[in-house]
């Protein structure tokens, strides 16, 4: 649900970073700031700063910065609008959120419906389990004979659903605590068959699938017998509550340690999870058999940027790594690959050696995907020219997908070494397929870098804040976000001179923008924007660029906070690179991202000035204001025909 535009104000205006970061790290006075040892990473004397007058954080070791919504969303992991409401709770603010509609209502109240009787059927299974003849003797008896000890049973709720008689014991017992028919076939706990509802889970043992939070959204369960005509594990079905391209077994248990050691180990199974826990190995989460999804990476992401692959060493594991690594990377994230002797999975792996030999394992073995699938193609190519070909281009695809320049240079030398084949061809056939993207992305795209938070924030949720911004202001914040992150790269400028010639010039981003703006007399309305702007105009007359130093630290707190926010808030743009460093041939790419954030700003700011006009011509009774008007109005016409032109250029290079 949305929060309003002028409470999400309210909130920021009102939290101070020193009591926000306060309640999570120690902090001594030191003259006009605080300090602390930094919570994002390991060090022993202090330089972690917060500035009560800038009201940002800024850690001089690790170099992150922000507000204290921003602090929120990378010590808790929390979204922006869970970082909001958190502050809202603190600091006693109301968020007047929209009335829910009745389809709404119903539709939170059926999820609480299944949220509890999920909790009922893990209650009923955990205590079959322990506390039954059956139980015991049954599914008690298998875990133990796989070796699995009872904290790990206990810790995961591990259970047992009877198979009694009709198979219905759980269903009946359920229906006796008063919950319907409907529900329990709704949640996928029974199954409608001819002689009424069973256990869809009768004689198997029980894996409740828990949420972020710990609320149990589904189950899985395995089956004990050898029966070919029952699948192995029964799943829950999708529900309301339990979507399974957004779930990853075990993250409840495992998110905790997935950020203190800044990685995630991504298994394919439920008992793969278990071992490695029990192991003591804790940072390790499930796809569950299906193939990963973007909303899991995305999940994973919120914890850590680095994913090691653990998966069986037969075929089908490769084959689902291979599948998995080009979407980790397009995530902007790192992804390792480590496979086991073919005869093992995880859990068989785990139960073998002792935790030193695994974590030995998977030190040594962990191979960067580009080595990974390099020396696994080679193989199968061998010296056949033609899959050779192939190889290369299949490889350099992977690289184009990374969003760091940084990282798909260090990946290209890599890449020449292991193919033994000159950087440039490759860097060649790179450059082919990003600029091609790049074509893709703008064309398509309304904004030429549309915005999501890929850190934190579920697109979604941004969305409804983003939504109730006026117009232009998340153009302006780009063009502002340019200024701040490559204001001194040089990029070339292409002009016509009067005799329609055409020039070329190297201009740095800064100039570029601030020239291109004042020339139209397009002014930023937002004042903080407009503050920023000045500073550059001012400097740049001056004869130099300012530093983002200048902005972050800046006395005004609102410039200050702007330019934390931007340059700690990757957007899109950054997946074209992350250190504000570009190297020469992406230059194109960089003069192609100003100038479309250029004309399309100014594209929106005449459409809004056309409206206006074409508002008092209607009103307008005055033939002599008439005249003057449409004037007016063919004259925005025009431009904006223009403007639109030169976008179409650029996109078109
Ligand atoms: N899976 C599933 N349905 C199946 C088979 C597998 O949902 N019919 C999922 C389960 O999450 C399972 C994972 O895929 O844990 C991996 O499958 P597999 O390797 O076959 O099972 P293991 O986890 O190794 O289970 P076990 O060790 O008990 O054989
Ligand atoms: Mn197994």
């Amino acid at each position: 649900m949305a929060i309003p535009r002028e409470t999400v104000e309210q909130i920021l205006q009102t939290a101070r970073i020193e009591e926000v970061v306060g309640e999570f790290v120690t902090l001594k006075k030191s003259g006009a700031r605080y300090l602390g040892l930094c919570p994002f990473h390991n060090e022993k004397t202090p330089s972690f700063t917060v500035s009560p007058t800038h009201n940002i954080y800024k850690c001089f070791g690790c170099g992150k910065v922000g507000d204290p919504a921003k602090f929120l969303m990378e010590y808790e992991h929390y979204t922006f609008p869970e970082a909001l409401r958190y502050l809202a709770k603190k600091y006693n603010i109301t968020i007047e959120e929209e009335q829910p509609t009745p389809e709404e209502l119903m539709q939170r109240d059926l999820r609480e419906k299944m949220f509890n009787i999920n909790e009922f059927a893990d209650k009923y299974f955990v205590d079959t389990l322990w506390n039954t003849e059956e139980g015991r003797t049954i599914g008690l008896e298998y875990f133990r004979e796989r070796g699995y000890l009872n904290p790990i049973i206990e810790k995961f709720h591990l259970g047992y659903n009877p198979d009694s008689a009709h198979w219905d014991a759980f269903t009946e017992h359920a229906k006796k605590n008063g919950y319907s028919e409907e529900l329990l076939e709704q949640i996928g706990l029974s199954i409608k068959g001819s002689k009424g509802l069973y256990d869809r889970y009768h004689g198997r043992v029980m894996f409740p699938i828990h949420s972020l939070t710990g609320r149990v959204i589904g189950f899985g369960g395995r089956i004990l017998v050898n029966d070919k005509k029952s699948p192995k594990y029964q799943n829950s079905p999708e529900s309301e509550i339990y979507d399974k391209k957004q779930t990853l077994y075990g993250i409840y248990f495992a998110k905790n340690a997935i950020a203190k050691q800044d990685e995630c180990i991504l298994v394919e199974g439920y008992f793969d999870v278990l071992r490695m826990h029990q192991i003591g190995i804790e940072n390790v989460v499930a796809s569950s058999g299906t193939s990963l999804t973007m909303e899991q990476i995305r999940l994973v992401k919120r914890y850590t940027k680095n994913i090691t692959m653990l998966y069986d060493g037969d075929a089908a594991g490769i084959h689902a790594a291979l599948r998995g690594t080009d979407m980790i990377l397009s995530e902007g994230m790192n992804v390792r690959v480590v496979v086991l002797p073919p005869e093992h999975d995880p859990d068989t792996f785990a139960k073998e050696f002792s935790v030193e030999y695994v974590s030995n394992y998977l030190k040594e073995n962990a191979k960067d995907f580009i080595r990974f699938k390099t020396e696994l193609l080679l193989k199968d190519a061998e010296n056949d020219p033609i899959k050779r070909g192939q190889v290369i281009r299949d490889i350099v695809e992977t690289i184009s997908v990374i969003p760091d320049s940084i990282f798909r240079i260090t990946y290209v030398k890599e890449c020449s070494r292991l193919l033994d084949m000159p950087e440039q061809t490759l860097t060649n056939e790179l450059n082919k397929i990003l600029r091609a993207k790049l074509k893709k992305t703008l064309g398509i795209d309304d904004n030429v870098v549309p915005e999501t938070d890929t850190t934190t924030v579920s697109p979604k949720q941004e969305e409804t804040v983003e939504d109730q911004l006026p117009a232009g202001y998340y153009q302006e914040r780009e063009l502002v976000k340019l200024l701040l992150m490559y204001g001194k790269e040089m990029i070339t400028d292409e002009r016509l001179d009067e005799n329609g010639e055409k020039v070329y010039e190297q201009v740095s981003v800064a100039q570029l923008i601030v020239d291109d703006l004042k020339m139209d007399d397009f002014l930023f309305t937002n004042v903080v924007n407009r503050k920023i702007f000045d500073i550059f105009d001012q400097a740049i007359d001056a004869g130099y660029i300012p530093d983002d130093q200048v902005f972050v630290s800046h006395e005004d707190e609102t410039i200050a906070q702007l330019a934390a926010d931007l340059l700690s808030t990757p957007y899109k743009l950054d997946q074209w690179e992350k250190y504000g460093i570009f190297v020469k041939r992406e230059e194109d790419v960089l003069r192609a991202m100003v100038l479309s954030s250029l004309y399309r700003y100014k594209d929106l700011i005449i459409e809004e000035r056309r409206k206006a006009v074409e508002e008092e011509l209607k009103a307008a009774t005055d033939p002599a204001d008439q005249f003057i008007l449409l004037k007016q109005k063919m004259g925005l016409d025009a431009l904006r025909k223009q403007i639109n032109k030169e976008l179409g250029i650029v996109i078109a290079k």
